[in-house]
Order: structure tokens, then C-alpha cells, then sequence
């Protein structure tokens, strides 16, 4: 029986008669990718979730790719080993990109823990496309907060290959936007990221009235 994975041939790239510009300027934006990365528990979710709402509100045209939601359904075949992680990201990059194609600004909310697979996210889109948003919150706080039991279930050696206990977090050297919620409100950290957006000009005071 032949891989169900076996590498594309013979098919070739078609170029769509409406261009990502044409979308984009019909939404009044300029696509973007905020790239959410953090510990488990960190609160990317929380943060994206609000800045997404934000967004919604300001009359953006935006779509959030959320961790455990993709996770059940487009990458519902993979784990959590370092090849695992690498594939969930690929696959996710590569559907931002479509989604920033469409026009959109989109988030990404994943631990994305290899700063190899954040990367070759970025270089995939146009320059300045990539926002990387490093959700900076100190294990001993994910591990009290503890949303899903999953640190309690990682310390009792339940769970392998735990980001943060048997698995590597590579702390991002040069987010663009760097929050902190241990420190700051949910409010706070998304009107902070929703700034970044107005004053680089991804959107404007046109698309917020
Ligand atoms: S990533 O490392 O591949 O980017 P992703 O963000 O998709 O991870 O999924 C992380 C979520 O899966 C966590 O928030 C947690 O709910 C759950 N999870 C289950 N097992 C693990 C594990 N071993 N390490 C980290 N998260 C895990």
C-alpha cells in the first residue's frame, strides 16, 4: 500500500487571479501573523482570545489558530515528542500563510517551544509579517495555575516529554512584543499587542471607527 505521506509530485503552482494585496485592501489591513509563544499554562490562549475580541471589535478581519483546538482536529495525529512539535508547527505556519494570503490578520497560540520551528515560520511570510509575541510567565506560576492538571500529572511522571520538565522551552532572544501576565492584566497584555498592530499600521483608526 502506498504512504499516505509520500512527497508531492508532478502537480505545479497556480497563481490566483485576486492577489493577498487586492484581498487585504478590501478589508482595509495589512496582513499579519501575531505568533503567540509561551509555556502551558502561560496564557496564550487568554491573551490571543482578548486581543482577538479586540480585533473584532475594532472591525479587523482576524482568525486565531488555538493550540488544543487544532490539536483535535488538523493535528489530531501528532504527539508531543521534538519531531512531533516540529511537524504541529509546520503545518500551522503553513496554514497562517494561507490565511495571511486571505488577507487576515491572524494569531497562532502554541507553545512553539524551538526557536529552529519559530524561525522557519518567519521565513516563510513576507518581511515584517512575523510578530513574535513571547508570553513570559514563570513556570512556578503555569505550574500554580495549572489549568488542566497537567503539570501535577508531568511531576508525577504521568506525562512525558513536558515542556518546561522534560522537554525544552527555548526562550525567545528577540520578541517583537514581550509580555509579562504574571505582572500585567489580561487587558492590559492584549492592549498592548493591539497598539503594536495601530502603530506599525497593520491596521488603522479607519478600521477602529
Ligand atoms: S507545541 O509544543 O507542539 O507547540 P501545542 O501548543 O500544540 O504544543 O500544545 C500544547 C498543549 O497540549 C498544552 O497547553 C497542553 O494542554 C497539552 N499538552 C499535552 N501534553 C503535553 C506535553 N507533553 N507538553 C506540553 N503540552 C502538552
Amino acid at each position: 500500500m502506498k504512504s499516505a505521506t509520500m512527497k508531492t509530485e508532478n502537480t505545479v503552482w497556480h497563481n490566483q487571479l485576486i492577489s493577498k494585496a487586492q484581498r487585504a485592501n478590501l478589508k482595509q489591513q495589512k496582513p499579519a501573523l501575531l505568533w503567540y509563544t509561551g509555556l502551558s499554562g502561560s496564557g496564550k490562549s487568554t491573551v490571543a482570545n482578548a486581543v482577538d475580541a479586540l480585533l473584532y471589535k475594532l472591525g479587523c478581519h482576524s482568525y486565531l489558530l488555538d493550540g488544543d483546538n487544532v490539536r483535535h482536529g488538523l493535528n489530531g495525529d501528532l504527539g508531543f515528542s521534538d519531531e512531533a512539535r516540529i511537524e504541529n508547527i509546520r503545518r500551522i505556519s503553513e496554514v497562517a500563510k494561507l490565511f495571511l494570503d486571505a488577507g487576515l490578520i491572524v494569531s497562532t497560540a502554541f507553545i512553539s517551544p524551538f526557536a529552529s520551528d519559530r524561525a522557519l515560520a518567519k521565513a516563510k511570510l513576507e518581511a515584517g509579517e512575523f510578530i513574535e509575541v513571547y508570553i513570559d510567565t514563570p513556570i512556578s506560576i503555569c505550574e500554580q495555575r495549572d489549568p488542566k492538571g497537567l503539570y501535577k500529572k508531568a511531576r508525577a511522571g504521568e506525562i512525558k516529554d513536558f515542556t518546561g520538565i522534560d522537554s525544552t522551552y527555548d526562550v525567545p532572544v528577540t520578541p517583537q512584543i514581550h509580555v509579562k501576565t504574571a505582572e500585567q492584566s489580561v487587558e492590559q497584555c492584549a492592549e498592548k499587542i493591539v497598539g503594536y498592530l495601530l502603530e506599525h499600521a497593520f491596521i488603522n483608526v479607519h478600521s477602529a471607527s
